[in-house]
């Protein structure tokens, strides 16, 4: 067992895993190949998040088959949230894998895989301690180091199948996290993003999110500090103070909402109202003035009424997100809300989903347009996508700037102007040189 393909399907928490993964494969002396056909071993990260996420997942299951039969000794597992939803149904139920290892087994991903080479394993029991803490990431190309500051979820939403994939929630020493971003800066990365399914509730025993925030403002070298996603309801004025006074901590966050309904939110077991949401929100606006806002927002939850879907609507363009993602309920097996009764069709989602990401995509471009003449400053990233003669990178607000190739080297911040716009995408332009000074300097 040499060489291992491995491909991530879900949130920034299964790419920072598969990093985990990666680290764990390569200290035991097997190395990631590029392609499925060069692999002994193929392994699938995987999301439980929505059926259409297992879908797509059982459909790459299907082309490895092919592949398997002609290699019969190729070793296929699946690991991630899908692998812990299903268990061992997933082993008995496909014939084409191996292996089913959970969020808390990769530790000993080499083990299982060589033995998964003689007989089906599965390994998904969920570990209260286990954070992965000491173990070394092997962290792809970029700029930006993504931090895993605490694993699970205690918040149970009725939708959601995470509580159950992840198991129960746990932060990383404070110490440890310093270390990991020291070493990240080391490496080269200029931002970090910690990363948490709620990720403003760290607490390590001793320190809270905003003490963190404030350990890692101190970090020499370090640009920039991201993190994803709060939960509304844990943030604390320390956290927002924290993120006001810290200079690095970049005016943006993603705080979702999923309904602004309060019957909506009381039976997805959010633990806020409306009023309380629009309260952090007033307080972040305040604390922090222009501060990007983004979130997350769930249509068709059984029970939402017509009325209940305005409110989000007219909600979200009071509050005029900067961006927000936005899903169809789907009912997922042994969440509290997999036993009710549907009662939203689902040509009904389909039309609320449409409505407001045409509704979103003009506010974002109206928010875009606004932003045309002034400046930003941008993290540069590398060369843009669509066009080799540009370079791109995110402004503190997290939008992406694409502009044109000055030589600025990925890693550097650059002051651009910002001459174009579309609701994804800004257009940047270097500064005018201001004239040089009329003072005469005269030696003595
Ligand atoms: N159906 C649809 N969307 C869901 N999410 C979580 N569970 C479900 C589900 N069962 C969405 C929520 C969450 C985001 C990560 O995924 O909006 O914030
Ligand atoms: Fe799921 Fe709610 Fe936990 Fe987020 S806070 S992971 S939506 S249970």
């Amino acid at each position: 067992m040499k060489r291992v393909f491995l491909e991530t399907y879900g949130c920034q928490m299964n790419v920072a895993d598969s990093e985990t993964m990666a680290g764990v494969l390569e200290a035991a002396g097997m190395t990631l190949t590029e392609r499925p056909e060069d692999a002994d071993a193929i392994l699938l990260n995987t999301c439980a998040i929505r059926e259409h996420a297992e879908q797509r997942v059982l459909g790459r299951l299907g082309e490895f088959a092919r592949l398997k039969r002609h290699r019969p000794g190729l070793v296929v597992g699946a690991a991630g949230c899908m692998a812990q939803h299903l268990r061992k149904r997933l082993l008995d139920h496909s014939a084409v894998l191996d292996l089913v290892v959970g969020p808390d087994g990769y530790r000993d991903l080499p083990e299982l895989l060589r033995r998964a080479a003689g007989e089906p394993v599965a390994h998904v029991r969920l570990d209260r301690d286990e954070t992965y803490g000491d173990l070394e990431p092997r962290r792809g190309p970029g700029v930006r180091a993504w931090i895993t500051v605490q694993r699970g979820c205690d918040k149970f939403c009725t939708y959601c199948v995470v509580p159950y994939t992840r198991g129960r929630e746990r932060s990383l020493p404070l110490e440890t996290l310093i270390e990991q971003v020291r070493r990240a800066v080391a490496s080269g990365y200029r931002e970090v993003v910690f990363l948490g399914q709620t990720v403003n509730s760290y607490h390590d025993g001793a320190h809270d999110f905003a003490d963190l925030l404030r350990a890692t403002d101190g970090v020499e070298g370090l640009l920039r500090i991201r993190y994803t996603s709060p939960h509304p309801s844990d943030m604390s004025d320390r956290v927002i103070a924290a993120m006001a006074e810290c200079e690095k901590v970049m005016p943006q966050v993603h705080l979702p909402l999923q309904s602004a309904s309060d019957p909506v939110l009381s039976a997805m077991d959010r633990t806020y109202t409306l009023e309380e949401y629009t309260n952090v929100v007033r307080r972040l606006r305040a604390a922090i003035p222009g501060i990007a806002l983004s979130t997350d927002i769930i249509v068709g939850f059984p029970g939402e009424s017509a009325e209940d879907f305005e409110r989000t609507a007219s909600f979200m363009r009071e509050v005029r997100y900067d961006s927000a993602f936005l899903f169809k309920y789907s009912a997922r097996p042994d969440t509290k809300a997999w036993r009710w009764t549907e009662t939203v069709t689902e040509e009904a989602k389909g039309e609320r989903l449409t409505r407001l990401i045409d509704q979103q995509q003009r506010i974002s471009g109206e928010i875009h347009d606004g932003l045309v003449g002034s400046e930003v400053e941008v993290l540069v990233e590398g060369r843009a996508r669509r066009d080799a003669g540009q370079l791109f990178g995110k402004s503190a607000h997290f939008k992406t700037v694409v502009f044109a190739d000055d030589g600025t080297p990925p890693g550097a911040l650059r002051r651009l102007r910002v001459v174009g716009s579309t609701p994804l995408t800004l257009f940047g332009a270097s500064l005018a040189r201001s004239a040089p000074p009329l003072v005469r300097i005269t030696s003595a």
